[in-house]
Formats: C-alpha cells, sequence, structure tokens
C-alpha cells in the first residue's frame, strides 16, 4: 500500500533529534529553527520529558473522560498558574483544528447564533468549522461550504462592525499574530474595539493561540500584549512538545453540561503527563525570557541584512520579509547549510519558529549561513 500523497516532502529522514537539532540517517546534523510548524516548545528529546513520559506509558499511558484523571486538574491549575487566565476552565481534546471546532461550536451553542466571522489569510485547520473560517478556498470541501462565514480584512473595524450588528454571528475567530498566512498582526485598538463590538452585539472572541500560544511570542499567548480577555483561547501545537494534544480556554461565563464536548482521546495521562512537563519546563529554565531575550538578539542581527526588506511577528514567532520568492533560499538553508526554515502562504516569507531554548549562539550559526546564502544568489 502506498501513502496518499498529499505532502510535498524534502529528501531529508530525521532519525533523532536533541534539544535544537536533528540529526538524518547519515548522521548529518541540522538546526531546527522551525520545530516541525512551531510544535516543539521545549526542544527535542529534552531528558525530563524523555523521563516522565516514559514513567507515565508504562503506568497508565490512556484512559476515557468516564473516570477520574487528577492529571488533567494538575494541567489546568499549572496553566493558571503560567498564564494568569484565572477566569476561564479547560477542554482538552486532540489538536488545532479540534480546539477551533470546538470553539466555534461552543460560541454557537452559547449565542444561539450560526455565522462566523472570520480574516483574510487566515488559517484555523481542516475541520469542518474551522477549514470554512480559514481563507483557503483549495482546502474547503463542498460539504464544509454550506456553513456560513464572512471573512473580512485583518483589522478592518467598519466591517467588522457592520457585520456584527446584523446580529446572527456566533464567533469572530482570529489568530492574534498570523502564522500561515505571514505573521500579520492588527493593532492594540483593533483587538480592543473587537472584543468591545462582540458585547455589544451577543457573539464570542476566540483568539487562535494553536502557533502562538505556549509561550511562543515571549508572552504565555500573544492576545496578552493587547490588554483583551477573548471568550474562548484556542491551543495546541507547543503545548505536548510533539506529543498530540490540544484544548480550549473557556470563560466562566459560558456553561458547561454533560454530553456538551466530548472526545475518546483527548485529554489523555500521556497527553497531560507531556503538556504539564512543557509547563514545568517553560517555569523552571524561565523560558518566556529567552524567549525575549534571544528575539531581541535575534531581530537586532537581522537587522544588519540588507536583503531584508521587514521583519515580522514577535519572539519567536518571526517572518523575514525579502522582495524575492524564499523558496530557492530556504531549499539552500536545508541542503546547503543544514538548517530547516518554514514558509508562509507570503512567497516572499522565512518563517522562524524555533524551540524557545533556542540559544544566541544558534541564531549567529544562522545569521552567517543566511548571509552566505544571500551571497549566493547574488552571483
Ligand atoms: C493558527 C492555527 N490554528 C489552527 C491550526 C491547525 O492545527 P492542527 O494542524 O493541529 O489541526 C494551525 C496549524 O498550522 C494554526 O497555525
Amino acid at each position: 500500500m502506498s501513502l496518499f500523497n498529499v505532502y510535498p516532502l524534502f529528501d531529508i529522514t530525521p532519525v533523532k533529534a536533541k534539544d535544537v537539532y536533528v540529526y538524518d540517517e547519515n548522521g548529518t546534523q541540522y538546526l531546527d529553527l522551525y520545530g516541525g510548524h512551531a510544535v516543539i516548545s521545549i526542544g527535542h528529546s529534552h531528558p525530563t520529558y524523555v523521563e516522565k513520559l516514559q514513567k507515565q506509558v508504562a503506568t497508565l499511558g490512556f484512559y476515557s473522560n468516564s473516570i477520574q484523571n487528577p492529571l488533567q486538574e494538575a494541567l489546568a491549575e499549572k496553566l493558571t498558574k503560567l498564564s494568569k487566565c484565572e477566569s476561564y476552565e479547560l477542554f482538552l481534546c486532540n489538536s488545532g483544528a479540534e480546539a477551533n471546532e470546538n470553539a466555534i461550536k461552543l460560541a454557537s451553542f452559547h449565542t444561539g447564533k450560526h455565522k462566523i466571522v472570520a480574516f483574510k489569510n487566515s488559517f484555523h485547520g481542516r475541520t469542518s468549522a474551522a477549514v470554512v473560517a480559514t481563507d483557503n478556498p483549495k482546502i474547503v470541501a463542498p460539504v464544509n461550504a454550506q456553513q456560513a462565514v464572512e471573512f473580512i480584512e485583518f483589522g478592518d473595524v467598519n466591517a467588522l462592525t457592520d457585520i456584527l450588528a446584523k446580529g446572527d454571528v456566533c464567533a469572530v475567530i482570529t489568530e492574534i499574530i498570523q502564522g500561515v498566512g505571514g505573521l500579520d498582526e492588527a493593532t492594540t485598538e483593533f483587538y480592543k474595539t473587537a472584543e468591545t463590538l462582540c458585547q455589544k452585539f451577543g457573539s464570542l472572541l476566540i483568539a487562535d493561540e494553536v502557533q502562538s500560544g505556549f509561550g511562543r511570542t515571549g508572552d504565555f499567548f500573544a492576545f496578552q500584549k493587547h490588554g483583551i480577555e477573548p471568550d474562548i483561547i484556542s491551543m495546541a501545537k507547543g503545548m505536548g512538545n510533539g506529543f498530540p494534544i490540544g484544548g480550549i480556554l473557556i470563560h466562566h461565563k459560558i456553561k458547561a453540561s454533560f454530553g456538551l464536548l466530548g472526545t475518546t482521546f483527548g485529554g489523555n495521562h500521556l497527553a497531560c503527563t507531556a503538556s504539564l512537563c512543557v509547563l514545568e519546563t517553560i517555569e523552571n529554565e524561565n523560558l518566556l525570557q529567552n524567549v525575549e531575550e534571544v528575539s531581541s538578539y535575534f531581530i537586532n542581527k537581522t537587522n544588519h541584512i540588507s536583503e531584508i526588506k521587514n521583519i515580522k511577528g514577535r519572539g519567536l514567532m518571526l517572518g523575514l520579509e525579502f522582495d524575492f520568492p524564499i523558496a530557492e533560499l530556504r531549499k539552500d538553508l536545508i541542503y546547503n547549510h543544514h538548517i530547516f526554515t518554514g514558509s508562509s502562504k507570503n512567497p516572499n516569507l522565512l518563517r522562524i519558529l524555533p524551540s524557545l531554548t533556542l540559544k544566541k549562539e544558534h541564531v549567529d550559526v544562522f545569521i552567517d549561513a543566511l548571509t552566505k546564502a544571500l551571497e549566493l544568489q547574488k552571483v
């Protein structure tokens, strides 16, 4: 049986990884500035993570959500402490799309309304409601397309006001910094106005922190810089450092009832152990502070490279914008300099999403390689 061929693959086969490095079957070392789409948060094969997961799988790897699971309570408590999101309750699932799917569904249950507002260039996942809120018609199947969604320009207050005033919107869903779309971020004024408008017209504000959450921007969640309080916050990627786990934080004003949401695998013992270990490591190793420091160093260094026209994003969620398509540059970085980076919907943007444990010395290695690769482009 062959694999259903949906992924264009680089011809590299990683067989092991350690912190910010990945190794292929020939022992070649790659500097991982991509973290497998922003997933690796505390570093590949972090020793405490390995130890805790090994111990957990040897003790109790899984049981369903029909029994008491104190690990879920511990995760909720630790998450409250680190994120300072005290007015929320936690629901656990398995991925980013599933987190957004549950968030939208819950907004619809809570408001009794059906329309979704999303933004141009958004990406929220590939499931039923998440995919219609994603600005990419190529991945929306006819069966999804029947759902009601309106896309507006990211940051357009007038358009948002006009749509919300009609009164049929259950949710406004927004990434705070767009990931796949190319690292755009709206103004604090826009997010605050969106929050006020949602309250006024009876809609819920969903912050999709699937990519930007869990410390990636140097704040625990990216929305915190803007001083807003979303009604629902979705999370996934960095949450489990590679172990599949997603979740939503749900504001207290939204009430739970038995059976309203549910999942077989979500919040299982292994997933909770992985996420608890991520949180403990973020705390013990001061990773939020590290993100701030290494990010400033990174931005400062890239400022000196004249080919970079714009640096977008925050913390270790960065985009380097050139005035030419970066596809060849990215290949050169991988195959000749052994550095993983990412791309986005913006063809001129190189995405940087490393482990939050990245050090200044790794930035130096990248800058050196980038400078050499850019020299080559000129020839
Ligand atoms: C902002 C955002 N939301 C949702 C998703 C979907 O997450 P998943 O691939 O885990 O379903 C992604 C994935 O890239 C994302 O970047």
